[in-house]
């Protein structure tokens, strides 16, 4: 495992020695480097220096490009405008940078030097409940963002902060009390998500008919809540299957999306009930909380409710019940007091910000939260119909999950099937589902998880365009090159001249490790994203300006397939951090 310096890094080292050494009175000074469309990068840091120093920019510019020699690394530096640097690096160092990559299993992306902790809480969905959107898109931001802090060497804990708890329970639990068989499962066989699924609507729907018909039902119901409160054995033992039958359901999902959520990482609201009266007492005790009509409540100066009285996070309501807030301060006193961790990381619905400001802003004020540990709310926009409107049926009803991604897989094995050459009828539905799976997963990472987005999937299937199967169809072309090269093998010609599609290539290429760092911190897997379409854009590029197979010497044509294999390790690299597969044919 070796880690390989970016061109851009080795760039910047480069012209900051340079700077140190014209201006050593200065100190130490920032470049600016970035990617240019004039030439490879643009350093543009020398203006503030110049000001700083009261220097002339050009001239001390000027001063910079004489300091570097152009050498095996950088072949052309020249001073531009007010005294920018425009830096072109030579064909050789992007082949031998790229070629250390390539011997490397990580690509040469470096770990992190100081990581940390973070505990995600991502893929939280409700007991009893059917998923939705929502809950597809935490689970699908929640994934790509372990997977990216992992790779960079980022220490991750999982948490499913499931919706396990509450007074919706009493009505459920009494129910199936009073109906004692109605989740019995057949003596041979196992219970489909479906069907689990179909158990807990039908129970649903029954107790809650009874719960508003039937006054007596509706006093023994809620008598449960206090017996499920007090930790009564026969309540909590069927308060537990509800809770085994959703996760038969919620792993159903999470496999159909090809998601490996593991049992010890459900940590669910309840997970947190033996601290709530601890939590309580540590915010009143040290004045964070305050008793207000009965309740346990933190007030806010800028959270005000439309009449202008300060809306409180309450944390304990007057009849002694905790709820939400509770539950979230307690569990963050846990991942920072036991998981140890310096990042909390919650990916959640936008519509959930206030509540996760307060929760946060309360936990600073006690303490809990401090500069050793951030919180993020890595908040996630609204998902839309092809009309722009919240998406829902016809009918009006919320579009169940599992619906959803069937049709994804049927319209991706319309697709597949239409392009499909060698395939048997296994391969095109086996095809189908990483296509269908990856194009919905790709659609929901490919955009800022901030905004809003419109759930098309005519779209998201689409051949061109931003789209995993646009990726999928790059990686797969690509192999099948590889596969076609009988006897040529890849390698790398760092004396060969490269093509300007070539050079471009290469030089994205060699960003991949920047972009994940990138990705990582901000904890934006959209930008990994389109990192990955720039790839397979300028791969097409390179494959219709330059012959691969039909080079001209056998030293370009290996140099070619060099680049091709790259370009694919890259490519399927990116693509699993993401969720999405990357099948050898398409
Ligand atoms: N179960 C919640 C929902 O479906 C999401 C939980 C978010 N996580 C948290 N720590 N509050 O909306």
């Amino acid at each position: 495992m070796a880690s390989v310096p970016s061109l851009a890094s080795s760039v910047d080292q480069r012209v900051a020695d340079a700077l140190a050494s014209a201006l050593p009175e200065a100190g130490a000074a920032d470049p600016l480097l970035r990617r240019s469309d004039r030439a490879d990068f643009q350093a543009n840091g020398i203006l503030a220096l110049a000001k700083k120093a009261k220097a002339n920019p050009r001239e001390l510019a000027a001063t910079v490009v004489d300091a570097i020699a152009s050498g095996d690394l950088i072949r052309e530096i020249e001073v531009s405008g007010p005294g920018f640097l425009n830096i072109t690096v030579s064909d050789r160092a992007i082949i031998e940078t790229l070629a250390a990559r390539a011997a490397d299993d990580r690509l040469g992306v470096p770990l992190a030097e100081h990581p940390g902790t973070t505990v995600i809480d991502y893929a939280q969905p409700n007991v009893a409940k059917e998923m939705h959107v929502g809950h597809l898109r935490s689970a699908v931001i929640g994934a790509a963002m372990v997977e990216i802090l992992e790779f960079t060497g980022e220490k991750v804990v999982r948490r499913h902060h499931i919706g396990d708890w509450g007074t919706q329970f009493g009505m459920l639990i009494q129910y199936l009390l009073e109906h004692p068989h109605e989740l019995d499962h057949k003596a041979d066989g196992e219970v489909s998500g479906e069907e689990a699924m179909s158990n807990l609507n039908r129970l649903y729907k029954a107790s809650r008919a009874l719960f508003d018909s039937d006054e007596e039902f509706k006093t023994r119901a809620r008598a449960r809540v206090v017996d499920l409160q007090a930790g009564e054995p026969e309540t909590l033992a069927l308060w537990q299957r509800f809770v085994d039958e959703s996760k038969i359901y919620f792993y159903s999902v999470f496999d159909k999306l090809d998601m490996d959520i593991q049992d010890p990482d459900v940590v669910g609201e309840s997970g947190y009930n033996d601290m709530l009266v601890e939590t309580c007492k540590l915010l009143e005790d040290s004045g964070v909380a305050v008793r207000s009509n009965g309740a346990l409540c933190v007030f806010f100066d800028d959270v005000k409710g439309p009449d202008g009285n300060p809306t409180p996070l309450i944390v304990q309501k007057s009849d002694g019940g905790f709820g939400y807030a509770a539950t979230d301060l307690s569990a963050i006193r846990d991942r920072v007091g036991n998981l140890h961790a310096t990042t909390l990381l919650y990916v959640v619905d936008a519509r959930q910000s206030l509540h996760f400001k307060m929760v946060f802003e309360t936990a600073r004020r006690a303490g809990w939260l401090n500069d050793g540990v951030k919180a993020v709310q890595l908040a996630f926009g609204t998902v839309l119909g092809k009309d722009g409107k919240p998406f829902k049926t016809r009918e009006g009803e919320t579009v169940r999950l599992v619906d959803l991604l069937d049709e994804a897989i049927d319209r991706a094995a319309a697709v597949v099937r239409e392009k499909a050459q060698d395939l048997s009828e296994a391969e095109i539905g086996e095809r189908a589902v990483q296509v269908g799976i990856g194009a919905v997963k790709y659609a929901d990472l490919s955009t800022s998880a901030a905004r809003d987005y419109k759930f098309d999937l005519d779209q998201m299937v689409s051949l061109t365009g931003d789209t995993s199967v646009y990726l999928q169809y790059a990686y797969a072309r690509i192999q099948s090159i590889l596969r076609k090269a009988g006897d040529a093998r890849p390698a790398a010609h760092p004396e060969l001249a490269l093509a300007p599609a070539e050079r471009a290539l290469g030089l994205h290429l060699d960003h991949f490790g920047d972009l994940l760092a990138e990705a990582a911190a901000d904890h934006a897997p959209h930008k990994l994203a389109a990192y990955l379409y720039q790839v397979a854009s300028l791969y097409t590029t390179f494959y219709s300006e330059c012959p691969v197979l039909k080079a001209e010497t056998p030293e370009q044509v290996a140099n070619r397939l060099f680049l091709c294999d790259l370009t694919a390790r890259t490519l399927t690299k990116g693509m699993s951090l993401l969720g999405i597969r990357t099948p050898e044919k398409l």
